[in-house]
């Protein structure tokens, strides 16, 4: 990289990571203050002084398949739904789809908590995404709209989303759970058995190239593991279940809304899945 290249990436990345605290509505760092009204502090603004940046950051064509190393296998997992053969038997439903998954879950009393729960919350998005987004289970707002993350930490995680230059609907998003638990506790063990081989099938259907998890309850429903998400985030996992299947887990976006003192990390994880995405980890 000739010096000229680097002062335009640096800034480039300086823009970007700005834009993103912005959309946060993070406009105070102390001494620093990025004033409310900056559409221009993107790729955009750097323009003028280094003439040849180009234009957002593409959303890579299908066959990129570069992997990054892999730092580690789901360290001391333990198998929740009995053995995590590649493909379980409910994955393998033959010419499945969306729309099959969708029919089979039907108004779904798997669980306990259809008693409680106002719309199921499928999931969502590009049925063909390269990069999917899992969370834990719908909140209040999901549980009224039938929608994944609409509400205040689903509005933030739009913004993530769109922080690495892709849109929310070139992505998939769904959760561990398909209904939300009372009080927005926890999943539960029987409530997660029950439901995420719907989700196995929608991963098989879609089979993106990177899944993103959400905070504790997801990476850990979904890597099947007891390790914490302090331990795992930021780091890609292979995904026994789905060889050739990333994981990345992240903080849960209603996590960084109570502590933004976060976000600073969950932007380095951001930056890492943009790096994959476009065949550069
Ligand atoms: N939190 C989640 O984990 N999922 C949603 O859909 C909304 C909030």
């Amino acid at each position: 990289m000739t010096p000229q290249e680097e002062l335009r990436a640096l800034l480039q990345e300086t823009a970007e990571h700005l834009r993103y605290y912005q959309e946060l509505g993070i406009t105070n760092f102390g001494e620093i203050f990025i004033p409310q009204d900056l559409p221009a502090v993107t790729a955009e603004a750097t323009r003028p002084m280094t003439q040849a940046v180009s234009e957002p950051l593409p959303i890579p064509p299908k066959e990129i398949e570069t992997m990054p190393e892999t730092k580690n296998t789901v360290p001391d997992s333990f198998s929740l739904f009995g053995e995590t053969a590649p493909l379980a038997p409910e994955q393998q439903v033959s010419d499945d789809s969306l729309e099959k998954i969708r029919a089979d879950l039907g108004d779904c009393q798997r669980c306990k908590l259809w008693k409680t729960r106002t719309n199921i919350v499928f999931g969502e998005g590009n049925a063909k995404a390269d990069l999917m987004f899992i969370g834990e289970a719908p909140g209040a707002d999901e549980d009224a709209s039938g929608r994944p993350f609409v509400g205040r930490a689903g509005q933030l995680l739009t913004k993530m989303i769109e922080a690495i230059n892709f849109k929310r609907e070139d992505v998939y998003i769904a959760n561990i759970l398909k209904s939300r638990p009372p009080d927005n506790r926890n999943p539960e063990a029987d409530e997660t058995k029950s439901c995420i081989p719907f989700l196995f099938r929608q991963i098989a259907v879609i089979r993106p190239k990177l899944i993103v998890t959400l905070g504790n309850p997801a990476t850990q429903g979904l890597l099947e593991t007891k390790v914490g998400i302090t331990k795992l985030r930021g780091e890609f996992q292979d995904y026994p279940r789905f060889p050739g299947i990333k994981v990345l887990p992240t903080f849960h976006p209603a996590y960084l809304l109570r502590s933004p003192d976060k976000k600073r990390e969950a932007w380095e994880d951001l930056k890492k899945v943009r790096a994959f995405l476009q065949g550069g980890a």
